[in-house]
Order: structure tokens, then sequence, then C-alpha cells
């Protein structure tokens, strides 16, 4: 089946019990057993397993194209499970310019816990290839990447891994399974923060883990989830459920508006670089061209005149809401520099535009004005 029918209907079956269409959200944390102690539905206690989580760890395998998925209470909690389920003295090799929480975890939680990261510029597979030890045993793709957009090859990384004896993931957030199919392509496990696109509507928090076979990973995985705890409520299963129905449908809108305004930037005497892979220009294009379906939502622009120049471009806007996250409807904008602080390795000028799903030419209108006091003080 394609995305758009799997997305409707993977998972989801009217209610046995009473024919509801929409499925009900099981808030019960406890399950009753029989008089002889068997448990007749096969769940036990929220935490380990529950009838809304199930339902939507099905449609996130079948959307990813993996036999098996874990649903966290987070993005970070999905990320925190895959590095815990390694060991003291492992080692990580992941993208310098990885989501900056991504980063953050190895460098201040697991280097403590024992386990050894290198960050390497993903985007060249020779410089992943010598960063890879004797201890690596995994590598982490985030592509396009958190917030410059680069684009990682993903079989070629992929193939690096598995020669190196290691575990190929992809965060694959920002692509999500519309656009791009990391497990098709050799990785071993796909990372969705579902805080964004896959639910869709900046209500939920949550984060998932898809594999493509069950096997002693995932079920160390599975324990991290029930022990570690981190994980989605009820409600938020429910709510990440009814996003994903309406996913390849919003993708094509989210790609359709930021090609429109990555284009526009692109030709603006104010901007320096824009960062979107689907400008023909971009050094990600090529890779992206052939992994993709599209090119997202997502886009990032460099302003001339620095820190200054874009903190006005934000002030200045009408229409994008100045928060951070993205994947929403509505378009966001956010000076990333900023909200990741000293350790910032973002460009001084860079804005992340979160497009959303209102008119293209609005959005394009919005920063038109809002990029006119660059202009002029120039
Ligand atoms: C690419 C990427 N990965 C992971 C995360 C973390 O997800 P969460 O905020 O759901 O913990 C984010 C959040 O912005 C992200 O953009």
């Amino acid at each position: 089946m394609r995305i758009e029918t799997l997305a409707v209907h993977a998972g989801h079956h009217p209610d046995p019990a009473t024919g509801a269409v929409s499925p009900p959200i099981h808030l019960s944390t406890t399950f009753a057993r029989e008089a002889d102690g068997t448990l007749p539905h096969g769940f036990l206690y929220a935490r380990s397993d529950n009838p809304t989580r199930r339902e939507l760890e099905r449609s996130l395998a079948a959307l990813e194209g993996g036999a098996t998925a874990l649903a966290f209470a987070s993005g970070m909690a999905a990320t925190a499970a895959v590095f815990q389920s390694l060991l003291p003295g492992d080692h990580v090799i992941a993208p310098r310019d990885a989501y900056y929480g991504t980063a953050k975890l190895l460098r201040e939680v697991m280097a403590g816990w024992g386990l050894g990261s290198t960050l390497v510029d993903m985007t060249d597979p020779a410089a992943v290839a010598a960063a890879v030890a004797p201890q690596t045993r995994l590598i982490w793709i985030e592509t396009p990447s958190n917030p410059t957009l680069a684009v990682t090859d993903v079989a070629r990384i992929s193939a690096i891994a598995r020669a190196a004896g290691a575990y190929c993931v992809c965060d694959n957030t920002w692509a999500t399974p519309v656009l791009q199919r990391p497990l098709a392509l050799g990785c071993d496990l796909v990372m969705h923060s579902t805080t964004k696109y896959l639910g869709g509507h900046s209500d939920l928090t949550g984060g998932a883990l898809v594999a493509p076979a069950e096997s002693d990973w995932t079920a160390r995985l599975r324990t991290l989830q029930a022990l570690g705890g981190a994980v989605p409520s009820a409600f938020d299963c429910w709510l990440l459920m009814r996003g994903i129905r309406s996913l390849p449908w919003r993708m094509r809108g989210h790609c359709e508006n930021a090609a429109a305004v990555a284009g526009f930037l692109a030709g603006h005497s104010a901007i320096e670089a824009v960062h979107y892979p689907g400008l023909a220009g971009d050094p990600g294009h090529a890779v992206a061209a052939r992994q993709m379906a599209g090119f997202g939502g997502m886009v990032s622009v460099q302003v001339k005149g620095g820190a200054e120049a874009a903190l006005g471009v934000v002030r200045r806007v009408r229409l994008f809401t100045r928060a951070t996250s993205l994947g929403g409807t509505e378009s966001l904008i956010e000076h990333r520099a900023s909200v990741e602080g000293p350790e910032s390795r973002t460009p001084p000028g860079l804005l992340r535009l979160s497009i959303g799903l209102e008119h293209a030419e609005d959005l394009v209108e919005d920063l038109d004005q809002a990029l006119r006091g660059v202009a002029t003080r120039r």
C-alpha cells in the first residue's frame, strides 16, 4: 500500500467492542487477570504496554516500512534509549551539526556514563570512515540536519556502519517517512521526534524508534522503554495517531510552500545564504534528490548583517510566529543561536523557518516586509 493509505489505515480498525471508528483512548493503568492468573489480552501495566500505544506503534512501524516500533514520551527520550542500549566503553559517531540536544546528551550525560563519541562532518563519507574506531558501535545520522539542512548520503553511511560492525540509526524527524525511508536505505533503526511533523499540530510531545525486525537489540530497547519509563500518555498516543492520518497530505503542502519561500529568499538582496536542499545550487541537492521524495518544509537563511540584522527580521514578522519547534500547521521563525546558547555552532545570522500550511504568497509577503528593514538600513 502507498503511504497515504498506510497513514489512514495502518494500525486502525473499528473498535471490536463498540464499532467506534475513531479508536478509544485507554486510560487504564492496570489490566485484570483471569482467576487462573493469566492476562487474557496480554496487557499487564500501562508503562510496559497498553492498547492505545500498541495501536500507535503498529501504525509507526507500517509508515517506516519496519516490523516493530516503540513509542516514547519525546524525541530525546527515544534518543536516550538508543544511547543507553550501548555499553560503557562503546563509541558513537554523530554529525557535527546534529540537533543540539542530541550532541548535548552525548557530551553532558552519556560521556559521564562511559560512552565515547566523535562528531564529524556526516556529509563527508571519508571523514566518517576515518572516525571509525574498534569500539565504534553506532553511527547516528540526521538528515536533513537541524538547523543547517546538511544532507547525509544515508546508503553510503549505512554501508560504512555495516562494514564496521556498527548500527546505523537515522533521525528522520525533518524528512518524515513520507519523504525518506532510511530502513530501505540500509539503516538499522529510525528515530523520530513525533512532536514535529508526525503529530503535526504543535500539541503533543513524543518520540519513536522503528526497526526492520525484532532482535535482541529491539528487546533491549523495549526494556529501556518500560524501565526508563519515558512513555507517552494514552492521550498523546491518540493525538499522534490522528496527526499521522493526514501526514502525507500535510507534507505536500509543507514542501510546496517551503519551495516557494526558499525560491523567494534565494533571490533576495538581504539574504547571504539559503539552506534548502530543494534549491539546485544547494550542496545537498543531488543526494537529497536521490534519497528523498520531496525536500521538506524546513528552510534556514543567513541574513546579511549577522545576529543583529537577523533578530530585526524576527521582530518585524507579522504572520510567522516567533517560537521554537517545527512541523505544525503554523509557520514559525527562530534565531537558532539565541536558543542554543554559548556552545552554539550555528552561524549568528541564521534564522530557522518552519514553513506551515498557510498560503505561500502570504508567507512570502510577510518575509518581504520583514526583510525590507535589513535592505534599507544597509
Ligand atoms: C531533528 C530533531 N531530533 C530530535 C529532536 C528532539 O525531539 P523532542 O523535542 O521531541 O524531544 C528535535 C527537536 O527539535 C529535532 O529537531
